[in-house]
């Protein structure tokens, strides 16, 4: 499956302007499976507070960005998959969609969310899924689900090879973290963080792909841009870490418990 990380420096509350660039790099791709962004692509991710966020959010998958995201799938013949602030049941969720180019919209809430993002957005309530896409099983987590093994742990334990993870990165310990997420589990994951400044918030960009045996696949740079990568998802069905070692089924859930 050929993956194109496209990583940009949204402006924030320029949502045209955003998703005309994320069109733009998109439409310059040759021929990717499927294409990744990052957390709050198009919108910029410091809201002031909940007001604030209102003017942004949206349903989905009709509203604005969905639908402009949708159409870049339906474009390139690329499954899509980036942040979106969701308005829904009443109250706003930091949600990633994956977008076939037939149409079809599957939406994650994020599950942990970060410091400030407490006190404007309301926690995911949807189960961590996987979506079989080009013969490659995805599971979608977002940003800080990094901090807790569980989100990739339980995308793994559900059939996910390629962990697909749009970020805005705050703490600088997420890009290598993600390594020991990819061999805990042995899947693939493929982390999209934006760049740029944003309110005093500096953004590194830096996406990173890592293996099932965390190796550095493809490592991209501080500045916006879009990189991709071949991975083959089958390699993901090897769970042992050593001969005698499975990385599932060698757990003991019975001795986890607090
Ligand atoms: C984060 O979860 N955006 C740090």
């Amino acid at each position: 499956v050929r993956i194109a990380l496209v990583q940009n420096d949204p402006e924030f509350g320029r949502v045209d302007d955003n998703l005309a660039w994320i069109r733009r790099t998109a439409l310059g791709l040759e021929g990717p499976d499927l294409i990744v962004l990052p957390e709050l692509c198009a919108t910029g991710y410091l809201f002031r507070d909940r007001r604030e966020l209102a003017k942004y959010a949206e349903p989905l998958p009709d509203g604005p960005v969905c639908r402009a995201l949708g159409r870049l799938a339906r474009e390139t013949g690329a499954h899509v998959c980036g942040g979106i602030a969701e308005a829904a049941e009443g109250v706003f969720f930091n949600s990633a969609v994956l977008l076939s180019p037939e149409g079809d919209c599957r939406v994650y809430r994020k599950v942990h969310l970060f410091d400030r993002e407490k006190t404007y957005f309301h926690p995911g309530n949807l189960p961590f899924s996987v979506a079989e896409v080009h013969g490659a099983r995805l599971g979608v987590m977002i940003c800080f689900d990094w901090i807790f093994p569980e989100s990739a742990r339980t995308l793994a334990l559900r059939g996910a090879q390629v962990v697909l993870h749009p970020a805005n990165l705050v703490l600088p310990y997420a890009f290598d973290a993600m390594a020991v997420r990819a061999l805990e589990n042995r899947v693939f994951t493929v982390t999209v963080n934006r760049t740029g400044k944003e309110r005093g918030l500096v953004f590194r960009g830096k996406s990173v792909v890592w293996s099932p045996a965390a190796e550095r696949l493809l490592s991209c740079p501080e500045e916006p841009g879009a990189w991709t990568v071949e991975l083959d998802p089958g390699r993901a069905d090897d769970k042992m870490a050593t001969e005698r070692n499975h990385v599932l089924e060698d757990r003991r859930p019975d001795m986890y418990s607090s």
